[in-house]
């Protein structure tokens, strides 16, 4: 039962889940995060309408490899995909402009199977946006747009009616810590019934001065949008960063396979959150994490896939294995067969 005052066209329905206390999470974040002896925030924080601009500069930096990389990927492939699911409906978290997702779609056109697609963002906008371009492009096709944060709204995917991937591209998974990141594949895994898959990018281990650069590139993109975060927080929390006094910092950690992010204070300083009443000293030197972005190996990603309860079934990855797209699908699925 749609509510009728979401929109005129019935081929489209965009629903908000974000809630007015939805504010506190960055609250809780910076509380939590800012009072530990080692200081941390989460990286969806980097992503206001400034840090998403700056996110769409770095995939246009010469050194950030994943996005053209998963494009070509998915321009080389997608009918192969298409044809491989017979998918139906395309659920999308994290869809953003939709930029990739435009290649299946439009593969999924080609073959005749297109029926819906489920844009999952935080950006009601983007979300209603992408709504409108895709069912103009698309006759016939249904759009059920969610607005909400893909970790505590996931629930609210529809049912599925034909053949369905859950895409999660980019190498967003990468942001997850190893144990969260297998619970986060087991809750989408409970979006598939055994005909249906998961799509997932995730960037490769390789050479990690690549990995480095991609990360710091010389143009000082990604500078700009690791010391954006705090600009949020002086914003959204009435803190009083100064964003130039924090040096950007990336280093691949071996051990971990995981590319870090982190912002060095130049110098002894003390900063005032004023929405929560607290001070927060940083020594000279003294770093912030403010991302993890993992790297994978085809034995580590079939491992957290099949720990998740998922098999894979299709890895795709482009000439110099820098990047992989995998589709997988329900254990009991494969094993049937
Ligand atoms: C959007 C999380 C995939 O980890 O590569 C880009 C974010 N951070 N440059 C990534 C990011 C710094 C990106 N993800």
């Amino acid at each position: 039962m749609d509510r009728p005052s979401i929109t005129l066209d019935p081929r489209v329905v965009v629903r908000n889940y974000l809630e007015a206390g939805d504010e506190r999470a960055l609250a809780d974040d910076v509380l939590d995060g800012l009072t530990r002896p080692f200081k941390e925030l989460p990286p969806k924080h980097f992503y206001d309408a400034v840090g998403a601009d700056l996110f769409d500069r770095i995939c246009e930096q010469p050194e950030y490899y994943p996005t053209r990389t998963e494009r070509a990927i998915l321009e080389a492939r997608a009918a192969d995909i298409v044809e491989l699911t017979g998918v139906t409906e395309l659920v999308e978290l994290g869809s953003g402009t939709a930029a990739k997702t435009r290649i299946l779609l439009q593969a999924m056109a080609d073959a005749g199977t297109l029926e819906r697609y489920v844009p999952f963002d935080v950006t009601e906008g983007m979300v209603r946006d992408v709504a409108e371009q895709l069912t103009e492009e698309h006759p016939g096709l249904v759009v059920h747009g969610i607005v909400g944060d893909f970790e505590r709204h996931l629930h609210h995917v529809p049912e599925p009616e034909g053949p369905r991937i859950v895409a999660f591209l980019g190498g967003t998974i990468g942001n997850f810590t190893p144990g969260s990141r297998r619970s986060y594949l087991r809750r989408l895994g409970r979006l598939l019934r055994p005909q249906d898959h998961l799509l997932l990018g995730t960037d490769l281990v390789k050479d990690p001065a690549v990995i480095e650069a991609a990360y710091d590139d010389a143009a000082g993109i990604t500078a700009a949008f690791n010391r954006n975060v705090l600009t949020v927080v002086n914003r959204e929390l009435d803190a009083n960063f100064e964003p130039e006094a924090f040096e950007h910092v990336a280093f691949f950690d071996r051990e971990r396979e995981w590319i870090e992010m982190r912002l060095r204070a130049s110098r002894k300083m003390t900063v005032h959150v004023g929405a929560l009443g607290l001070d927060v000293d940083f020594a000279p030197r003294e770093e912030l994490r403010t991302e993890i972005s993992a790297k994978f190996t085809p034995e580590r990603l079939r491992e957290d896939l099949a720990a998740a309860g998922l098999e894979l079934a299709e890895l795709l990855t482009d000439p110099e294995d820098r990047f992989a797209l995998s589709l997988s699908r329900p254990q009991e699925a494969a094993g049937r067969e």
